[in-house]
C-alpha cells in the first residue's frame, strides 16, 4: 500500500530535555497507526512537529514523496495534515457550520454569505461520516464528543488526508469512544490516514493496523497489531517486563473500624436514599456506567453539591459537611477527575504546584507550617508518583499530559487527608505509571488510609477494590465483596434492566 507520510530522523530538544532523537515513522494511506509510549515519551511533541506547531532541530517530513518545510500549522494543513486538539480550537458561540467555514466562507455572486450552500456541504460531510449533530446550535452546547466530531469534520473539509488524534478518547464515555471509532473506520475506507494516540491498549488493538512505540524520545519499534500482543508492546514501551500491575489485596479481612459512614443520601427529594460505609485500610470501588451517579454521590457526601438529605459520620461522630472545606477539616479529600478544572498553575514549578496551599484559607488550626519539612514532603511526593521531569523546579507547562496528571495526585496526597476519594485517578496515565499509582494506593491503605475509587475501568475496579458499590441510575444497587468482584458481576448489576 502507498506510503503517504514518512518522518525521517526527527530530533527535537527543549532547554534541558532531549524530547526526540532520530525518530522514524511511516504511515500508509487508509491506515490507522498508533503511537504508543509512556508519559513523556515524546508522542505529543512529535505530533506538534508533524502539524507545523514546533519545528524539528533535524530530520525531514515527507508527504507523498515530497519533503516539506512547515513554518506554521497552516503549512501543515496545506500539505493535508490536520491535528485534532485536546483543547478544542472551535469558536464556542458559533454553530458547527460557521466553525467549519470560518475564514473561508462561501459567498454567492453578489458577495453575500451563501448560508444554505455552506449548510448543505456541512450536512453532506457529516452524513458521509454517519455523524448526527444539530448544526444550528452554538458548538458550546454540544457534548465534548460532538465538538470533537465537528473538529474532525472541519479537518476533512480542509481536505486533510492525514489526521492526528492525540488522546481523543481521554474525555469521552465508552459509548462516545465507540462512535469515534465508527467515524475513524469510515475515514479509513475513504483512504484517510490517521495517527492515533491512546494509553488504552484495548482501543489500540480494536482499531489500529500498526503501532510505533516510543521510549524516552527514541523509536524502539514498529509492530503489526495483528501479530503483536499487549505484553510485547508493554515490554517495548517500558523496556522491561511489567509484573502484574495490581498489588496483592490483603487476605480476607474483618473490616474493624468504620471511618466514614454516609446514610440515606438523597440528592433530590424523590430519590431513594444511598448509604455506604468505608473502613480503615479499605479500597471501596464506585463502579457503574458513566452517568450512573458515582461522582454525584461522592460530591453530595463531601458537601460539594447541595443535597436534599444526608447523614454523615466520620470516625463515628456526626458531622455537617456543607462545603468541601468542611470535608477537608474532617480529613476527607476528593481528587476530581479532570486535571483541567483542577487548576494546576502552568507557570509555577512542580514543587510549587504540589505544595501550594490552595486550600489554606480553610485551615484554621493556627500552627505554623514548617517550610523546609513541607518542601521535603513535596519532593518525596514527586518521587512517589514518579513524575518524570528534570527536577522539582521544572515548570508545569512543559510537562507531558500524563505527568501533569501525576502532579494533581501528588498535590492531593500532600493534603494530609486520611480519607481519599479518587475520581478516575488513572485517566491519561501510562501503564507503568498506573501500576505505580496502584502500588501507592495499596501502600496508603496499609498505613491506615481509606480510599474510595470511582472508576470506569473495569480491570482496575476488579484488580484494586476490596469491596465494590455498583451504581445504576443514581442508586447503589449492589455491594460486591471478595470473590464476587468480577467484571461480569459488576457489568451485570450496572446494566440490569437495560437492553
Ligand atoms: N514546550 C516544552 N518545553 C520544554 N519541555 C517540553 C516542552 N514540551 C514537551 N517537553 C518535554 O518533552 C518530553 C516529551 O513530552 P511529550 O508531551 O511529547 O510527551 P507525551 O509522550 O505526549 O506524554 P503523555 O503521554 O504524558 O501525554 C517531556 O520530557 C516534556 O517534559
Ligand atoms: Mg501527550
Amino acid at each position: 500500500m502507498h506510503t503517504i507520510l514518512k518522518l525521517d530522523n526527527i530530533s527535537k530538544s527543549f532547554p534541558g530535555v532531549k524530547a526526540l532523537s532520530g525518530i522514524d515513522l511511516s504511515v500508509r494511506e487508509g491506515e490507522i497507526h498508533a503511537l504508543l509510549g509512556e508519559n513523556g515519551a515524546g508522542k505529543s511533541t512529535l505530533m506538534k512537529i508533524l502539524s507545523g506547531i514546533y519545528r524539528p532541530d533535524a530530520g525531514q517530513i515527507i508527504v507523498n514523496g515530497i519533503a516539506q518545510d512547515f513554518h506554521s500549522y497552516n503549512d501543515a494543513i496545506d500539505a493535508g495534515i490536520a491535528i485534532i486538539f485536546q483543547e478544542f480550537s472551535l469558536i464556542p458561540y458559533l454553530n458547527a457550520v460557521e466553525n467549519i467555514f470560518l475564514g473561508r466562507e462561501l459567498t454567492n455572486a453578489c458577495g453575500l454569505l451563501a448560508k444554505a450552500r455552506m449548510r448543505k456541504q456541512a450536512e453532506q460531510l457529516f452524513d458521509q461520516l454517519g455523524i448526527d449533530i444539530d448544526l444550528s446550535v452554538e458548538v458550546c452546547q454540544l457534548s465534548v464528543a460532538q465538538q470533537q466530531f465537528v473538529e474532525i469534520g472541519k479537518a476533512l473539509s480542509l481536505n486533510a488526508r492525514i489526521l492526528i488524534l492525540d488522546e481523543p478518547t481521554a474525555t469521552l464515555t465508552p459509548v462516545e469512544a465507540e462512535q469515534l471509532f465508527g467515524i475513524m473506520r469510515e475515514l479509513k475506507l475513504q483512504g484517510v490516514a490517521m495517527i492515533f494516540i491512546s494509553h488504552h491498549m484495548e482501543e489500540i488493538f480494536a482499531i489500529c493496523d500498526r503501532i510505533t512505540v516510543l521510549r524516552d524520545g527514541v523509536q524502539v519499534g514498529v509492530a503489526e497489531t495483528a501479530s503483536s500482543s499487549i505484553d510485547a508492546l508493554v515490554e517495548m514501551m517500558v523496556g522491561r517486563k511489567l509484573a502484574s500491575s495490581f498489588p496483592a489485596k490483603p487476605a480476607s479481612v474483618e473490616w474493624a473500624r468504620i471511618v466514614l459512614e454516609a446514610t440515606d443520601v438523597r440528592i433530590h427529594k424523590g430519590d431513594t436514599g444511598n448509604s455506604f460505609a468505608l473502613h480503615e485500610g479499605e479500597i471501596l470501588g464506585f463502579a457503574g456506567l458513566v452517568g450512573s451517579g458515582r461522582t454525584e454521590l461522592a460530591r453530595a457526601v463531601i458537601g460539594a453539591d447541595p443535597v436534599f438529605h444526608k447523614q454523615v459520620r466520620v470516625h463515628g461522630v456526626a458531622v455537617t459537611l456543607n462545603d468541601p472545606a468542611d470535608a477537608l477539616a474532617s480529613g476527607i479529600g476528593l481528587l476530581p477527575e479532570s486535571r483541567k478544572t483542577e487548576g494546576l498553575i502552568m507557570d509555577f514549578s512542580i514543587r510549587e504546584n504540589i505544595s501550594v496551599n490552595n486550600l489554606g484559607k480553610y485551615r484554621h488550626r493556627g500552627f505554623l507550617i514548617d517550610r523546609s519539612a513541607e518542601r521535603q514532603a513535596t519532593d518525596v511526593m514527586i518521587g512517589k508518583v514518579n513524575i518524570k521531569a528534570p527536577g522539582a523546579h521544572t515548570r508545569m507547562s512543559t510537562l507531558s499530559g500524563g505527568n501533569q496528571q501525576k502532579a494533581v495526585i501528588a498535590r492531593w496526597l500532600n493534603h494530609h487527608c486520611k480519607i481519599l476519594i479518587f475520581d478516575e485517578p488513572t485517566r491519561g496515565i501510562d501503564v507503568g505509571a498506573k501500576a505505580e499509582i496502584y502500588k501507592l494506593m495499596r501502600a496508603l491503605t496499609g498505613q491506615g488510609y481509606a480510599i474510595i475509587m470511582i472508576s470506569s475501568e473495569l480491570p482496575e475496579i476488579v484488580g484494586m477494590c476490596d469491596r465494590v458499590a455498583v451504581f445504576r441510575q443514581g442508586a447503589i444497587v449492589q455491594m460486591l465483596t471478595a470473590d464476587s468482584i468480577t467484571s461480569t458481576e459488576v457489568m451485570r448489576h450496572a446494566t440490569a434492566g437495560k437492553t
